[in-house]
């Protein structure tokens, strides 16, 4: 059969990532998180000081120093997920924290950051054989994506799913603060003025508000036999 290119993009915490990977895994595909990359030159930016007292990015120092900037995958062989790695470190865990999740819409707003890891992405996908997730994989990755879906659900929705898994890694947490994080990150991340985050006119529309994660699966199992078999 054919390899394709599957493209999920969608609201923050809306449980993309869950069913790109668990599909990837199912049909031997690779699977790529977009936004761990922009949350991986996040920690870097928080880690060398780049971020300034008022909040904002020192974007010339940064543009300086993007080529040091290197950001692999690898998968974890006890569970099969992939772990991301940040300079030859594992940064997985530390991408996930609330301050990372503060941090990162100023920085996916950059045009010369997003040119950068567009770029990567592409390679990424040159063969085919990929499920990758997103803001703007259907858009402006991979616009000729054979297969490409749109997830939403509603903000209070998605704050409770990252409320639960920060609180099931041990992490503290207030709702509030999350459900602030995730409200401001969608108005962030549509009105940024570089490939905000909307839906290709050519996605397939999928609201998991009332969805259990066995549903989602099914659906999107259908959705990539459908594509295929077209
Ligand atoms: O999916 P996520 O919450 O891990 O994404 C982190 C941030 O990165 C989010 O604020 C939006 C941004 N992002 C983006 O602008 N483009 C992508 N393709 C993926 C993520």
């Amino acid at each position: 059969m054919n390899k394709i290119i599957i493209a999920i993009d969608g609201f923050s915490s809306c449980g993309k990532s869950t069913m790109a990977k668990d599909l990837a895994k199912e049909i031997g595909y690779i699977y790529i998180d977009s936004g761990a990359m922009y949350r991986a030159v996040t920690l870097y930016c928080i880690e060398h000081g780049l971020f300034l007292a008022d909040g904002s990015i020192d974007e010339d120092k940064l543009k300086q120093q993007m080529s040091n900037i290197h950001i692999s995958f690898r998968l974890d062989t006890e569970s099969g997920r992939p772990r991301t790695f940040l300079n030859g470190t594992d940064v997985e865990n530390q991408i996930r924290t609330l301050e990372v999740s503060s941090h990162v819409s100023p920085v996916a707003a950059l045009g010369f950051v997003r040119e950068a890891l567009v770029r990567q992405q592409q390679e990424l996908g040159k063969e085919k054989g990929i499920v990758m997730d997103g803001r703007d994989i259907g858009t402006a990755v991979f616009p000729d994506a054979e297969l490409k879906i749109f997830v939403t659900a509603s903000a209070e929705i998605r704050a409770q799913r990252r409320y639960d898994e920060l609180k099931a890694k041990g992490q503290e947490a207030s709702f509030e603060d999350i459900l602030h994080n995730v409200e401001e990150r969608d108005r962030i991340d549509q009105t940024r003025e570089v490939s905000p985050l909307r839906k290709a006119d050519d996605a397939i529309l999928l609201d998991n508000s009332n969805m259990t994660i066995a549903e989602q699966k099914e659906w999107l199992m259908n959705q990539y036999l459908q594509a295929t078999h077209a």
